[in-house]
């Protein structure tokens, strides 16, 4: 069969649809390996296309990824792998040279790389991810900033969650910091649910992401609450840190908003870890979990020397528990019983 489709497949389309993982989708790309027939996405139509054939797709195959490399820091793995390879099945042969000439021709910023990025990611988040993390945050670091700027006429406790993914992780960083500022007498709660800062504090609580799709999500701060969902590992004593969104008119999962007091200490932007300078100085805090490692060893360095400038001297920086810390040189390790934090040296 040779193909009808002289043009490049509706990227955002193909990536909704590989994403699904939809059985039908699955296997229609079962033989998507490199010159077999394949069945493209095309204006939300499926199509017959032949893959790009044998030694040639294996080029274009590594000329891809280190473009990824390059524009995102992305090292492809794990079931990525198989959302790439069946992307570039997918591609028409005579389609892909312009469409990897016009990847190389925009910053991973530009439109061109938007649906991609969002096949290339991995979204998996929630609220309170890493409790032990967390609460030592709370308990044996927060309290001893909040002490050291009680006394400041503006007392200033500016953070940033780079990789937040849909903000569960903003949000439950901005209720941490309440958390401790109450524990300090410096916040309350009333009985109706208003949170209440003493007005000389500015919080504030960033939140990045390369990939805007997400961004958008976070930004709403709307979220389903179904069982293993955003709120499986939530306090108990933290459900009063959201409002019950209004009843959907179709049959779904009922939904929790953000309060607006803590959506007011938070800010979402996009930014790339692996090619940027630090969106902010003087912070706090960074966290950055679960996402160094989907990125190459190039740029886990560069992001670990922007977090090493972004922080404040008495600055800390959170990693995931898989994460390895790449410039020893530049943090100090903080052991809890449990977990790990380092300090800016
Ligand atoms: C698994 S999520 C982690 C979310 C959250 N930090 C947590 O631990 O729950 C990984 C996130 O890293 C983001 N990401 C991947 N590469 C990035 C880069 N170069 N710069 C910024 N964010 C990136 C992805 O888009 C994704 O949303």
């Amino acid at each position: 069969m040779t193909t009808d489709v002289p043009i490049i497949p509706d990227l955002s389309a193909l990536s909704a649809q590989l994403r699904k993982d939809d059985q039908a989708f699955r296997r229609s790309f079962a033989l998507g390996r490199f010159g077999d027939e394949v069945d493209v996405v095309v204006d939300g139509g499926i199509r017959p296309a032949v893959a790009v054939a044998g030694g040639r797709g294996e080029d274009v195959r590594a000329r891809f990824l280190a473009l990824v490399e390059g524009r995102t820091g992305i090292e492809i793995g794990g079931s990525v792998t198989e959302r790439v390879d069946r992307l570039l099945a997918s591609m028409p042969a005579a389609a892909l040279p312009g469409w990897l000439s016009a990847l190389e021709q925009e910053p991973a910023e530009g439109s061109a790389w938007e649906s991609l990025i969002d096949l290339l990611t991995v979204h998996e988040t929630y609220f309170f991810r890493d409790p032990d993390q967390l609460e030592f945050l709370r308990r044996s670091v927060l309290p001893g900033m909040i002490a050291a700027r009680k006394t400041d006429s503006q007392a200033r406790l500016a953070a940033w969650c780079a990789g937040c993914s849909s903000g569960e992780e903003v949000y439950t960083l901005a209720m941490l910091i309440v958390e401790a500022l109450r524990d300090a007498g410096e916040a309350e709660v009333r009985g109706d649910g208003r949170i209440l800062i003493q007005p000389r504090w500015r919080v504030s609580v960033l939140g990045t992401d390369i990939d805007r799709g997400v961004l958008r999500q976070a930004q709403a701060g709307c979220y389903p609450d179904f069982p293993m969902g955003p709120f499986r590992s939530l306090p108990e004593g933290w459900a009063g840190y959201f409002e019950h969104a209004p009843a959907a008119p179709h049959a779904g999962p009922p939904v929790r908003l953000v309060r607006p007091e803590i959506r007011a200490l938070t800010t979402f932007l996009p930014h790339n870890l692996a090619t940027a300078d630090p969106p902010n100085l003087d912070l706090c805090l960074i966290l950055c979990r679960n996402v160094l490692i989907y990125l190459s060893d190039r740029a886990r360095h560069h992001a670990q020397a922007l977090f090493h400038r972004a922080l404040s001297r008495d600055g800390a920086l959170a990693l995931g528990p898989t994460d390895v810390l790449r410039r020893p040189e530049l943090f100090q390790p903080q052991w809890g019983a449990s977990t790990v934090l380092y300090r800016k040296k």
